[in-house]
């Protein structure tokens, strides 16, 4: 514990960094820790309490990252160990800790312990420590089993000696083998070594995977999408996670970054799958998905809130719309369902249609996340309500879910195309050493035209970014927002700067308002605070209030407009 009798995590504002997207110092087009680097003014003048830096290791980068070579290293596409380091100490300057991303469920297919199993004969130990065996059907032709690759087609990979190897992801992700003792033992001092570096916690990749059902039976009849399965939710992982929180917990709390932390990426069919792995001593914290999945109605919302406080409070579970698996929230709410990973193929078919709808609920939404109890996580750019690029051209296309299913599935690259930073210029401000956007920037009067003019450090014209930005995205910029006091940006600043003052917001309880509208969602925290959001057809009467602090849009004679939500003092 930490910070006056509470752990920092419970209601921090943690910030999702997507590195290769972010900022790139280095002028190659793809963003890195120098880059990140230098927005830390930016970020600490937004108001997060923590970054959530998605994997920055060596890599072929046939995931994103996601496909480790080297656990202990930094991708020197992106930066050095110094650099690291550099990072997190000018974070902690600013009061922002940093979490660093475990993935422990597969490495990548570089990675040389994956290779010294590819090199060494069938039986041999090397291969133990992933999941190597034999075919079904004459010759061991068909795979050991039917598991699907979540990317589409089969789970196993063959082998030119004949056996297969598993890999719940891309043929690139060999799984581990968690029953092979040396593989927890490595990964215990995977997180030492990040946790002795001074990282606040661990954002754990693919948390309900990593055992697999011994016996590797078939999964049989329709599978619900995240429900259990042999190679989900498997009770052994929550000794894992005992022994982790362990280690968590063998750091000193006091001082800063406080106590440290790890939240879990876990996708469920249903809430209630969360609550082992929530065990007292278990993981401090798992994502809750329920936002994302939920349409855009009132009881949609309020049903996917209980759902979650039912199972564990914001401060175990925190909130998120958005990441960067998923369209982003300004085009989700596009259209009025919740998300399914057939989603991006309606935005495409849906085009430009309903996009002044769709940032409106982003808005609205964003004043529902930040005033839920607890602690809430934001994805790059959604504090500019960038929307989902939908027309990256096929040869630009990097995700391995769009190889895999052949195009049939766009993947996610739509929400990794990297920030606009500056109004003008060839990325945007994105690439480029120089520019306003260097270390000490916190204010609006540093922002000048010469934003738009992104150098590298050298002098050079940096490259074209790794994934193609629309034309229009300047009007997305931080330069553009800074300058408009009704931006998304001014709105999300404001909001963080309320959470932060104000005593009822952060950790906590919330009280539903009745309001006979059924369109309305309304609560109340104690002390003095209550959150009224329209999602119906027509404008709806405030709730008793004494003053607006803040609205998504502006709210005129008492009455709140369609996909609109305030934030009132009581
Ligand atoms: C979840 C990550 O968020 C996603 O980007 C990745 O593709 C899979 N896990 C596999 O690591």
């Amino acid at each position: 514990m930490s910070d006056g009798g509470h752990a920092w995590w419970e209601d921090a504002v943690v910030y999702e960094v997507y590195p290769r997207s972010f900022a790139d110092a280095g002028g190659d087009g793809v963003g890195d820790l120098p880059g990140l680097r230098s927005r830390l003014g930016y970020l600490a003048d937004l108001g997060v309490d923590a970054i959530w830096l998605t994997p920055f290791y060596p890599s072929p980068l046939a995931d994103g990252g996601y496909d480790v070579s080297d656990y202990r290293a930094v991708d020197p596409r992106l930066g050095t160990m110094a650099d690291f380091d550099h990072l997190v100490g000018d974070a902690a300057a600013r009061r922002i800790r940093i979490i660093v991303d475990l993935v422990p469920n597969h490495c990548s297919s570089a990675h040389p312990l994956f290779r010294a199993a590819l090199a060494a004969p069938p039986g041999r130990p090397e291969r133990d420590l992933f999941i190597f065996r034999d075919g079904r059907g004459p010759g061991g032709g068909q795979p050991p089993n039917n598991w699907p690759s979540q990317f589409g087609g089969s789970a196993w990979t063959r082998v030119p000696d004949g056996q297969w190897y598993l890999h719940l992801f891309d043929t690139s992700q060999p799984d581990w083998n968690w029953r092979h003792p040396d593989v927890p033992a490595m990964f215990r001092d995977v997180i030492r070594f990040w946790l002795d570096r001074g990282v606040a916690g661990l954002r754990v990749d693919v948390a309900h995977g990593l055992f697999k059902d011994p016996g590797l039976p078939d999964v049989v009849g329709v599978h619900p999408l995240n429900g259990p399965a042999p190679y989900r939710h498997r009770p052994e992982l929550h000794a894992l996670y005992q022994s982790w929180r362990a280690i968590l917990d063998s750091y000193p709390a006091g001082g800063f970054p406080g106590s440290r932390t790890a939240i879990g990426e876990v996708w469920y069919d249903a809430p209630g799958t969360l609550r082992p792995y929530l065990a007292t001593d278990g993981l401090p914290q798992v994502f809750n998905f329920q936002l994302i999945l939920a349409g855009w109605q009132q009881a949609a919302f309020r049903g996917a809130i209980d759902a979650a406080l039912a199972v564990a409070s914001g401060s175990r579970a925190p909130w998120v719309m958005g990441n960067h698996d998923v369209p982003r929230p300004a085009s989700r709410y596009r259209l009025d369902e919740g998300f399914t990973p057939e989603m991006i193929e309606q935005l495409i078919a849906l085009g430009d249609r309903n996009a002044e709808t769709g940032a409106r609920r982003a808005r609205a939404a964003a004043l529902v996340l930040l005033a839920l109890p607890g602690s809430a996580y934001i994805y790059q750019g959604e504090e500019l309500g960038l929307p989902e690029v939908t027309d990256i051209p096929a040869g630009a296309r990097q995700d391995p879910r769009f190889r895999r299913t052949g195009g049939k599935s766009a993947g996610r690259d739509g929400c990794r195309v990297p920030l606009p930073w500056a109004r003008n210029g060839a990325s945007f401000g994105f690439s480029g050493g120089s520019g306003p956007w260097g270390p000490g920037y916190p204010r609006e009067s540093r922002v000048s035209p010469r934003a738009s003019i992104a150098l590298t450090s050298d002098g050079a014209s940096p490259s074209a970014p790794w994934l193609p930005q629309p034309p229009e995205w300047g009007k997305y910029s931080v330069e553009s927002q800074l300058a408009d006091e009704h931006s998304f940006l001014n709105l999300y600043r404001a909001a963080l700067r309320l959470r932060r003052d104000h005593p009822a917001l952060g950790r906590g309880t919330l009280r539903w308002l009745e309001s006979g509208d059924p369109g309305l969602l309304c609560f109340a925290r104690d002390p003095g605070f209550v959150l009224a959001a329209n999602f119906g057809p027509a404008p709806a009467p405030l709730p008793a209030h004494r003053e607006i602090l803040l609205a998504s849009e502006p709210v005129t004679a008492g009455l709140l407009p369609p996909d609109t939500a305030a934030w009132l003092s009581a």
